[in-house]
């Protein structure tokens, strides 16, 4: 069959056919290191599966935006996590955030903006859309964290008129590499945005997973006409299995809610009624799920902290996380020695760490990198969440105190991990 125009511009997704792969690896009994794909690996909280569980009787459809009652409770929650005011009416509750950013892309007119790296998704979904997508590389010496300069001049060079309106997708905590920003460069950019005209899809989907040292702050504070965030229970929560999002859109934007409501009454209806009840609960803030969370945010913590060190301890360049649970080192000083092993690209080096050594990742040139740039996306969750948050809640001060002994107990695959890479980058040298 003929396959269109617009389904040939996207693949499918990276992150998810190697995770697939690594499945398929594993059930043939061969090992595996594996740092491809992240999801947060902790369990429902009782007081989640327990409404679940309540409300499983619910079999109807749902109103497209989501119901009130949850609608409500997510504003509660955004004012008592990050002290923004959103009204249930400015908030839109889908299957997901991802399905809610494709929606937010094709309601909003304008070129997509994105910085290099970021996200596998947002490129894709631009060119199924046929926006015109542009890269704007960052650099490591900034933990690739987009500069006001860098975005000032992406805007000028590809979309001169000041008054036309341009899309730009910010992650922050930021999957691949980490990184967040603090309330200054984040007042810095919305500066240049409101100047040209720019709309920011703000992607906080790892807002709640940010390290002890860093606190979140959203661009929304900063320039809330000319925001809309992306959230949800995939991260913080580890319930990407769930299926639900949020997408917070700026007040008196009638038309632009009106048409994600449509492409959402036309794709996918409403998120299931059972998983929006159990999200009432989910959104609670005034129970045990907040430290909850905030705990597992501690052992992602640790065990990213632990592997950043090991990497770097190898001489490999990375930048230091501040959240989430992935790393982006690069093998860039090794060019020379990886060329003799015929490897030129990011993504033959994912290949040839895959085939010779055992270790998934990801190549940098998924996240928008320049395909020679040896970058490669780590993520460090390869560990039995269940015992590890039960491990960490039994002797928290403990392992406050020793998080590397902690790590070495609770995450033996993610440091046989950095022992591979560590023995793969030794031969290197
Ligand atoms: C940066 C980023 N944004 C969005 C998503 C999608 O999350 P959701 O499960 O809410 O669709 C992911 C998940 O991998 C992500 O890493």
């Amino acid at each position: 069959m003929d396959v269109s125009f617009s389904a040939k511009q996207i693949a499918p997704s990276a992150t998810l056919a190697i995770n697939e792969l690594i499945t398929t690896i594993r059930e043939k009994g061969e090992k595996i290191y594996h740092m491809g794909f992240g999801e947060s690996p902790f369990p429902v909280h009782p007081l989640v599966r327990k409404a679940l569980c309540e409300n499983s009787w619910r079999q109807r459809y749902l109103p497209v935006q989501g119901i009130v009652e949850l609608r409500e409770k997510i504003a509660e929650f955004y004012k008592a996590m990050f002290d923004l005011e959103y009204a249930p009416g400015q908030i839109i509750v889908g299957p997901g955030s991802k399905p809610l950013m494709f929606a937010a892309f094709t309601a909003l007119d304008g070129p997509i903006f994105l910085p290099a790296p970021s996200w596998v998704s947002y490129q894709h979904m631009g060119r199924f859309l046929s926006r015109d997508v542009h890269h704007i590389v960052t650099h490591s010496e900034d933990s690739y964290r987009l500069q006001p300069d860098l975005l000032e001049l992406a805007l000028r060079a590809h979309s001169p008129d000041r008054n036309q309106q341009k899309v730009l997708a910010l992650n922050y905590p930021c999957n691949p590499t980490g990184h967040t920003f603090s309330s200054q460069e984040l007042r810095e950019l919305s500066d240049v945005a409101r100047d040209y005209n720019v709309v920011i899809v703000s992607d906080e989907i790892y807002a709640l997973t940010h390290f002890r040292d860093h606190k979140h702050h959203s661009i929304a504070k900063f320039y809330p006409e000319g925001t809309l965030i992306t959230g949800g229970l995939s991260k913080d929560r580890s319930l990407g299995g769930y299926r639900l999002g949020t997408l917070l859109i700026p007040p008196d934007e009638k038309q632009l809610l009106r048409s994600i409501l449509a492409v959402g009454s036309e794709v996918w209806s409403s998120v299931s009624a059972p998983i929006q009840y159990a999200g009432i609960e989910a959104y609670r803030t005034d129970t045990k799920l907040v430290d909850y969370m905030r705990d597992c945010a501690m052992v992602h913590e640790m065990v990213t902290k632990y592997t950043y060190q090991r990497i770097h301890d190898m001489g490999v360049s990375c930048p230091c996380p501040q959240g989430a649970f992935y790393l982006f080192p690069d093998w860039n000083s090794k060019k020379e020695a990886l060329q003799k092993e015929r490897v030129t690209t990011s993504s033959e080096l994912a290949k040839h760490l895959l085939k010779n050594w055992f270790l998934a990742s990801l190549p940098g040139s998924e996240f928008g990198m320049p395909p020679d740039d040896l970058s490669l996306r780590l993520a460090t969750v390869d560990y039995d969440g269940a015992s590890a948050i039960e491990s960490f809640r039994r002797r928290r001060k403990s392992a406050i105190k020793d998080p590397e002994g902690f790590v070495l107990s609770i995450a033996p695959s993610v440091v046989e991990g950095c022992n591979q890479l560590e023995r793969f980058t030794s031969q290197l040298n």
